[in-house]
C-alpha cells in the first residue's frame, strides 16, 4: 500500500534556523515526505534547535522529550536533533534524550539525506558533528531552497550568506556551535534569490553573524558589493540584512544603504552594552564613543534611519553604575526598537569562568528597567509617524480586527504589510494584493504596531 509519509519541524532560535529548516524541509521532501503542521501525524520529528541562552537549550530538550511515550505507542516515529544544541552536544544528547535517532549538528545539513537512508538500512543513534567546507551551495539535486513553510503567500525570505563566528564575544556559543567564518559566493547567492523572486518573493534578509565582513576571508567581492548585486534581481523590492558588527561598520555599507533604493533604511547594530569596561570584558573590539560616532554617521547619512539593537544586561561584573551608561545611551541613540536579554552563563564561552556573577533576580529587575524606558521610545518613534505617508509592502490579511473609527472602511479588508523601517502596519483595503507596494497615510500609532488609510480612501468619521 502507498501511504503518505508526514514530516514535523519544530524551529527554535534565530533567523538562521529559519532558513536552515527550510533546507531539512527539502531534503525530508526529497526523501518522500509531506510537511504537516500536525504534530501526532508527523512520522519524522525534527527539533532544529537553539543554544545561544539556557532558556533555548530547556526548550529544545523538553520538546523531544515529550517523544518518549509517543515512541513506544509508534516505534516508526523518527526523532532529531539539527542545529547548535546538536552540534554542542554529540553523542551526549543520548543521555538526556535516549529515544533520539539523528544528532545532526550545524554542518552536517547536507548530508541530512545520507544519514536517512542509513537509518532506513537500520542504522540507530547516529551522530554527525562532523565540520564541512560545504556550505549550500552543494544541497542535493532540489530546487535550492523550495521552501517549508506552509504559507504559500509568503512575499518575505531569508537567505544565509555566511556561516560561523570568528569574533569571540566571550559571552557566545556561536564561535563554538557554528564553527569559522565562511562566505558563500555572490553567484550562488544572487541564483537563489533570482529563484526566489521568479517564485514571486518580494523581499529578502541577507543573513550572518557579521554581514560587514562578507567575502573577506575569501578575498571575494565586498558587503555592499553583495548589496548591489542582489539589488539588480528584478522582482525583489526589499533587501534587509542582519546582523552587522559595529567594530565593522563601514562607510561603504553606510553609502550602500544610503543610495542603494532597494535596501531598507533601517539597520540592527546590536551595542551589547553601553558601558566601556562591560565593552571590553565581552571583548566586542569598539567602545561608547566609536558606537555613537557610527549612529551620528548613520543618522547623518541616512535621515530617518530606523536603529534597532540587541543588549545584554547583568553581564559578570556589571554594577549599576555600568548598568546605567547602557541606560544613558539607550536615551541618547533613541533606537526604534531593542531585543534586551537577561545574560545567560554559557559553558563553553569565557564568560562562565568571569567573577562576580549578577544575581537572577537582579538581572531580571534591570531587564524591566530597561525595556520600560525603551517603550517611550518606541512610543515616541511611532508617534513621530502619524500624519507621514509611508510606503508599505502588503504581506497579508490583518489578524487583528480594529474598531474601525471610520466608517468608509468598516466595510473592507483589513490588511497589514511593513514599512522600509520594519514597522508593522494595519489598514483598510479593498483591492491591494499580497506583494503590492502601497502608500498608507498614517493616522493611529499603537506600541506594537500603525494604523493608517490607503492614499486615496477618504476618512469619513464616525
Ligand atoms: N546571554 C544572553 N544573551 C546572549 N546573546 C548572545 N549570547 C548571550 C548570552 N550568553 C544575545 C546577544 C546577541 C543576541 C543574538 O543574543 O545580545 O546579539
Ligand atoms: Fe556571538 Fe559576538 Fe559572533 Fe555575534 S559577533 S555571533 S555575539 S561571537
Amino acid at each position: 500500500m502507498n501511504y503518505k509519509r508526514y514530516a514535523y519541524i519544530n524551529t527554535i532560535g534565530c533567523q538562521m534556523n529559519v532558513y536552515d529548516s527550510e533546507k531539512l524541509a527539502d531534503i525530508l521532501k526529497s526523501h518522500g515526505f509531506e510537511m504537516t503542521r500536525e504534530m501526532d501525524k508527523a512520522d519524522i520529528v525534527v527539533c532544529n534547535t537553539c543554544s545561544i541562552r539556557h532558556k533555548a537549550e530547556e526548550k529544545a530538550f523538553s520538546f523531544l522529550g515529550k517523544f518518549a511515550k509517543e515512541k513506544k505507542k509508534r516505534p516508526h516515529l523518527i526523532t532529531v536533533m539539527a542545529g547548535c544544541v546538536a552540534q554542542q552536544e554529540g553523542e551526549k544528547a543520548f543521555a538526556r534524550v535516549p529515544h533520539l535517532d539523528i544528532v545532526l549538528g550545524t554542518q552536517a545539513i547536507s548530508r541530512f539525506g545520507r544519514h536517512l537512508d542509513a537509518f532506513k538500512s537500520g542504522k540507530r543513534q547516529i551522530v554527525d558533528i562532523e565540520e564541512s567546507d560545504v556550505i549550500f551551495e552543494a544541497m542535493p539535486d532540489i530546487p535550492v531552497s523550495s521552501g517549508s513553510d506552509f504559507d504559500e503567500n509568503k512575499i518575505s525570505r531569508f537567505i544565509t550568506i555566511m556561516q560561523g563566528c570568528d569574533n569571540y564575544c566571550t559571552y557566545c556559543v556561536v564561535p563554538y556551535v557554528r564553527g569559522r567564518e565562511r562566505s558563500r559566493s555572490h553567484a550562488g547567492i544572487v541564483d537563489e534569490i533570482t529563484l526566489l523572486a521568479n517564485s514571486g518573493i518580494r523581499e529578502i534578509t541577507l543573513l550572518g553573524q557579521n554581514v560587514n565582513s562578507y567575502g573577506v576571508k575569501e578575498e571575494g567581492i565586498s558587503f555592499p558589493q553583495l548589496l548591489e548585486k542582489v539589488s539588480a534581481v528584478e522582482g525583489i523590492a526589499r533587501i534587509r540584512f542582519a546582523t552587522s558588527h559595529p567594530k565593522d561598520l563601514s562607510l561603504e555599507l553606510i553609502h550602500a544603504i544610503r543610495d542603494i533604493d532597494k535596501v531598507c533604511n533601517h539597520l540592527h547594530l546590536p551595542v551589547q552594552s553601553g558601558s566601556n569596561k562591560i565593552l571590553k570584558k565581552m571583548n566586542r573590539g569598539y567602545t561608547r564613543e566609536t558606537y555613537l560616532q557610527r549612529i551620528n554617521a548613520l543618522k547623518k547619512a541616512c535621515p530617518g534611519i530606523s536603529l534597532s539593537t540587541d543588549i545584554i544586561v547583568g553581564f559578570p561584573s556589571e554594577t549599576l553604575e555600568d548598568f546605567n551608561d547602557t541606560m544613558e545611551l539607550l536615551k541618547t541613540v533613541e533606537f526604534d526598537s531593542i531585543f534586551a536579554f537577561a545574560y545567560s552563563d554559557r559553558s563553553s564561552a569565557p564568560a562562565a569562568k568571569f567573577l562576580d556573577q549578577v544575581e537572577e533576580t537582579e538581572k531580571k529587575r534591570r531587564l524591566n528597567l530597561l525595556l520600560e524606558l525603551q517603550d517611550v521610545y518606541t512610543d515616541k518613534k511611532n508617534k513621530a509617524l502619524v500624519g507621514n505617508s509611508i510606503e508599505v509592502l502588503v504581506e497579508g490579511k490583518s489578524l487583528k480586527q480594529h474598531d474601525g473609527f471610520i466608517k468608509a472602511s468598516d466595510k473592507m479588508k483589513q490588511m497589514t504589510g511593513r514599512s522600509a523601517s520594519n514597522k508593522i502596519i494595519h489598514f483598510p483595503s479593498e483591492n491591494s494584493a499580497i506583494g503590492d507596494l502601497i502608500t498608507i497615510r498614517i493616522e493611529n500609532a499603537y506600541p506594537h504596531s500603525l494604523w493608517g488609510y490607503p492614499l486615496g480612501v477618504e476618512k469619513n468619521e464616525k
